[in-house]
């Protein structure tokens, strides 16, 4: 079916530009791969590649070929792949050809020809994806972010935020898939948060006389400490066994109290801050086993999710073509995203 040679590498941002019918070649990291069994009995593969661009998703049918150029030169023809060595594909950088198509009114990418290459000159860790905000300025905004506290909750946000385990958080992803899926993406949403928390609640301080800034700063800055050990990067986003069967939020509370108790913070503080991580995600079907019970934790639940559906809104509207304004259907935030054209009198239809 194929019917044009694609004549140079393209990143995984122009593929998902592309239109029904175009091929394309690229070198990807290989995020997941799962053999499935079509209806007729015959074999495929759901894949998910990356580089820094961000993630495609595609299907690999029974036709495709798979082979093996990690040793052979470019000039000599390559030997397949085995069975064992697809499965081992995870991790690991492949040179891909593959196409798109039309789907039920949707593109869908495949892949037919997936190529393992030398790991030593096309190394995994350079198709990572990072993100957009230098190191440097994240770790300002961390340290500014502490430094607007006053005792005990400064010195205590400066000693969970130290050694390794600052450096673990400073590197750490967001998730797995759908949100800040790339390294950093933890203290990037975290500062969103937790300046976006603290805007609101400077907003409601007047009237809720109650509301403690200092409290939402840690609150906020806290939430998503288990994360560190929910997720590793190996060298994709990936979840830990911790992460899959105790869960970021129950693994945030419990370092969380360790080192409150350890710093011996005052327990009125611990348990407002804990019930914070508790119930940051606002609802039992979504993992907190408490709704948020104070306006601090009813304003860092707030910037939490208006943080991811931010998130989400640019995510699926950034490859949108010029004649678009529509997204495709978005799973996690449940909804299709309008991009809204910036000229106020374009109606956007047509
Ligand atoms: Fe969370
Ligand atoms: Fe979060």
């Amino acid at each position: 079916m194929t019917t044009a040679t694609p004549s140079r590498l393209l990143n995984t941002s122009e593929v998902r530009r592309l239109a029904a019918a175009d091929v394309f070649k690229g070198i990807f990291v290989v995020n997941s791969l799962i053999k499935k069994t079509d209806k007729n009995g015959r074999p495929y593969w759901e894949i998910v590649v990356s580089d820094t661009f961000g993630n495609i998703n595609a299907k690999i049918w029974s036709d495709a070929g798979w082979w093996d150029r990690s040793t052979t030169e470019l000039e000599n023809k390559p030997d397949m792949l085995s069975e064992s060595q697809i499965t081992d594909l995870r991790g690991r950088t492949v040179g891909i050809t593959g196409r798109v198509s039309d789907y039920r009114g949707q593109l869908q990418f495949s892949f037919n020809a997936i190529s393992l290459l030398n790991q030593n000159k096309y190394q995994p860790s350079g198709y990572v994806a990072h993100s957009d905000v230098p190191r440097h300025e994240l770790e300002e905004g961390l340290d500014a972010m502490i430094g607007r506290c006053g005792e005990p909750i400064r010195s205590f946000l400066e000693r969970v935020f130290s050694g390794d385990r600052r450096e673990a958080f400073i590197e750490a992803p967001a998730a797995v898939s759908n949100h800040h899926a790339y390294a950093s993406g933890l203290l990037e949403h975290t500062l969103m948060v937790t300046e976006s928390a603290r805007s609101i609640a400077a907003a409601y301080r007047d009237v809720y006389q109650s509301m403690d800034m200092d409290i939402v700063t840690a609150g906020a800055l806290l939430h998503d400490l288990g994360k560190i050990e929910s997720y590793a990067m190996s060298p994709m986003p990936e979840m830990t066994l911790a992460g899959a069967v105790l869960d970021h939020i129950a693994l945030g509370y419990a370092a969380c109290d360790r080192l409150a108790e350890e710093a011996g913070l005052p327990e009125a503080v611990r348990r407002h801050i804990g019930h914070i991580m508790l119930s940051h995600h606002g609802q039992k079907e979504f993992g907190s086993p408490v709704l948020p019970a104070t306006p601090e934790a009813l304003v860092v639940s707030a910037a939490d999710e208006l943080d991811f559906r931010l998130f989400c809104w640019k995510d699926a509207t950034r490859d949108l073509a010029a004649n678009q304004n529509i997204s495709a259907y978005h799973f996690a935030a449940q909804r299709r995203f309008w991009k809204v054209s910036p000229n106020r009198e374009d109606s956007g239809e047509g």
